[in-house]
């Protein structure tokens, strides 16, 4: 392995909100293992972005450390990327204030996860949720990222993350790494199973549409076997087919075979026989993360120990790159 200070970083967070979803993890958590051996690794779990929506406190408390025990299940190995809890370290919300203060109100007025949340939570539209965009700059600009591996839905925030680094490193001087995504080629949008022109959601109304990690086996098969597909009888790859698509998705994450091969695995075949055994792929695929989770997820003293290590190494860069921002900004530094 290189050493750290050669290695380019890899910065990406992820809400503490309940259960995960497939989604969660072909669009975002997969990479985010990937590429943890080439990268210094930065993965967090954004506490403060969760309370943009009301939460229970202890709800929260729980879904903080199943996400922290879920992170690890899925093969983030502690030992090689830092996990943190994104309120564990202040400078986010420092640096989210300093950035909001370059923001335009236009820029989050566009944001469309801005648009469906309120449209969602109309009696809450909070100035936290106006201004989330910016704490993920912050979240991202704090440790001079490389790249941040997203699904497809993140895709405007780290447009926008990239456009303030650049304004405030006009303005001031070089002070941020401008910020590459990364959005996979499959899985970055996993549609809902009810609705597959719809992305896979955990606020979705009707959980048949979405297939949680922590779903025993016969409810993924239920789930997969009760989609919505597509009319025709073709096994087939295309735009016309989102659900069949969606599904064929989900054998490729969980078989590794290419579209193509399972275009030809089923040629001739229907949706009943196609449905099973995506089904029997997926219970498959998510054995190992079950057996994990539940293994380590009532090892508190273990996760609060990872969470600890990942927050000191957190800290040491966000302080640093805090204090250069202060500097430029022209605040006087304490003595
Ligand atoms: P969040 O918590 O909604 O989702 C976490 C990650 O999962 C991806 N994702 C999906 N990918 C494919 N198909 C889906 N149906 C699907 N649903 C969710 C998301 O794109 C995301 O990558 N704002 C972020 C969290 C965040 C962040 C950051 C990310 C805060 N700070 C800094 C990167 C860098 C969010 O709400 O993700």
């Amino acid at each position: 392995m290189e050493k750290t200070e050669d290695r380019k970083t890899i910065l990406s967070g992820i809400q503490p909100t309940g259960g995960l979803h497939l989604g969660h993890l072909t669009g975002a958590l997969l990479n985010w293992v990937k590429f943890q051996d080439e990268f210094e690794a930065f993965y967090t779990v954004v506490d403060l972005h969760a309370i943009t929506v009301r939460q229970n406190p202890e709800e929260l408390r729980t879904w903080t450390l199943d996400l922290v025990a879920t992170l690890i299940a899925v093969g983030i190995d502690p030992e090689k990327s830092n996990i943190f809890i994104q309120s564990h370290i202040p400078e986010h919300t420092q640096l989210a204030w300093i950035l909001n203060c370059f923001t335009s109100m236009g820029e989050c007025s566009r944001m469309t996860q801005f648009k469906d949340k309120s449209k969602k939570y109309p009696d809450n539209v909070n100035v936290g949720l106006f201004a989330y965009p910016v704490l993920m700059a912050a979240d991202i600009l704090l440790y001079q990222a490389d790249l941040v591996p997203v699904g497809a839905d993140q895709k405007q925030h780290i447009e926008l993350t990239r456009d303030l680094a650049i304004r405030f490193n006009n303005i001031y001087g070089e002070t941020f790494k401008v910020p590459e995504p990364y959005i996979p080629k499959v899985g970055a949008k996993i549609m809902n199973l009810q609705e597959p022109t719809k992305k896979m959601s955990k606020s979705d109304q009707n959980s048949l549409g979405v297939l949680f990690l922590a779903d025993d086996e016969n409810l993924i098969s239920n789930k997969i076997k009760r989609s919505v597909t597509d009319s025709g009888k073709e096994i087939k790859f295309s735009e016309e087919k989102p659900g069949i698509s969606n599904l064929m998705t989900i054998y490729h994450i969980s078989t590794g075979e290419s579209i193509e091969s399972i275009e030809n695995m089923f040629a001739g075949k229907g949706y009943g026989e196609f449905k099973q055994k995506v089904a029997d792929a997926l219970v498959e695929y998510l054995k190992p993360f079950k057996a994990k989770y539940n293994e380590i997820r009532n090892n508190q003293e273990f996760l609060f120990e990872v969470i600890c290590k990942g927050a000191q190494k957190a800290k040491e860069i966000a302080k640093s790159t805090l204090q250069n921002v202060y500097s430029k900004i022209g605040f006087l530094l304490p003595k």
